[in-house]
């Protein structure tokens, strides 16, 4: 718990800003102890500016530090952008639910993810790969429009060189050297096999997720065991304003993650 205080978001100081991608800013704050779970989100806010909800991006197994990875879209990233390090961002958290980690435990797993939405997923490939004995063989499935737009590349490349663990990315638009395949995230479906028991886990647009979605249950995955993360509109984040209300759920502390049958249910596929 880093804070859980509804009316006073705790001041904390960026120890490191790294761009990682156009618009695209990782944040990093040091915490005294990491009580979070990956699939969880925070608050940030800029003083006199505003709030936003945004996934935690780092994983717990990283001790003392939480990282966000923010894409500039409007008023309140734009102010995160313009921060740099040693300037102060107001944080309250950790809300909502987490990826089922228990759940996942001795089973295969496949991250698909699109854009930004690699960020949530992010905490969770460094968690199973820091507790790696726990989890089975994983492949990574990521979709960016360009090759300067992916995000967390060291990262990615140093995952490739890890036993039993497979990543493919999809560019929208060439040029496309080295392994790239040309189209969207689901163009990479060709490289799945058997995916009954396996556990998917999403992150992306709505359109990707409707479309990966019935990509995956196409090729016999089943919608208990593909997990989106939803990136709904909230104020408070904490179950109080009934911003993120749907189907009879609040998105901020029932989800962020739901199970696609869930999703579906509600109404909110992707
Ligand atoms: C649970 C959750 C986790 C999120 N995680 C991340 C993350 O890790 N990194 C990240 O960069 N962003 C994330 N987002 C989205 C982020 O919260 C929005 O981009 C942000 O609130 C926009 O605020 P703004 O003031 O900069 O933009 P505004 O000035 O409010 O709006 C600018 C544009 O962004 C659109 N927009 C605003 N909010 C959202 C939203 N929630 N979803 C889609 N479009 C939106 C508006 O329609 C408008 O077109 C997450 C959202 C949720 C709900
Ligand atoms: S954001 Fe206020 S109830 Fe969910």
């Amino acid at each position: 718990m880093f804070n859980r205080d509804l009316y006073n978001p705790k001041m904390f100081v960026i120890e490191k800003v790294e761009s990682l991608a156009p618009d695209m800013k990782l944040f990093r704050i040091l915490i005294s102890k990491s009580e979070y779970q990956p699939g969880q989100f925070a608050q940030l806010s800029v003083l006199g500016v505003g709030e936003v909800p945004i996934s935690i991006a780092s994983s717990p197994t990283q001790k003392g530090c939480l990282e966000f990875l923010v894409r500039k879209v409007g008023k309140v990233t734009s102010a995160i952008h313009a921060l740099k390090k040693g300037d102060k961002i107001g944080i309250r958290g950790p809300y909502g639910n987490n990826f089922p980690l228990e759940e996942a435990q001795g089973k295969e797993i496949i991250f698909l993810s699109g854009g930004c939405g690699l960020a949530p997923l992010r905490s969770l490939i460094r968690y199973c790969l820091d507790k790696r004995d726990k989890y089975g063989d994983i492949t990574i499935l990521y979709g960016a429009r360009t090759e300067k737009e992916i995000i967390f590349k060291k990262e990615i490349d140093s995952w490739k060189k890890l036993p039993g663990i497979k990543v493919y990315i999809s560019l929208e638009k060439g040029p496309a050297p080295g392994d790239f395949t040309i189209g969207v995230v689901t163009a990479l479906f060709d490289r799945l096999r058997n995916l009954e028991n396996k556990k998917i886990f999403m992150c992306g647009s709505p359109l990707m997720v409707r479309f990966a979605a019935g990509g995956l249950l196409k090729l016999g995955a089943t919608n208990e065991n593909i997990f989106v993360s939803l990136e709904r509109y909230m104020k408070c984040g904490v179950g109080k304003c009934g911003h993120c209300y749907v189907g009879g759920k609040y998105v901020c502390t029932d989800g962020p993650v739901f199970s696609y049958r869930e999703a579906r249910r509600l109404g909110v596929e992707g």
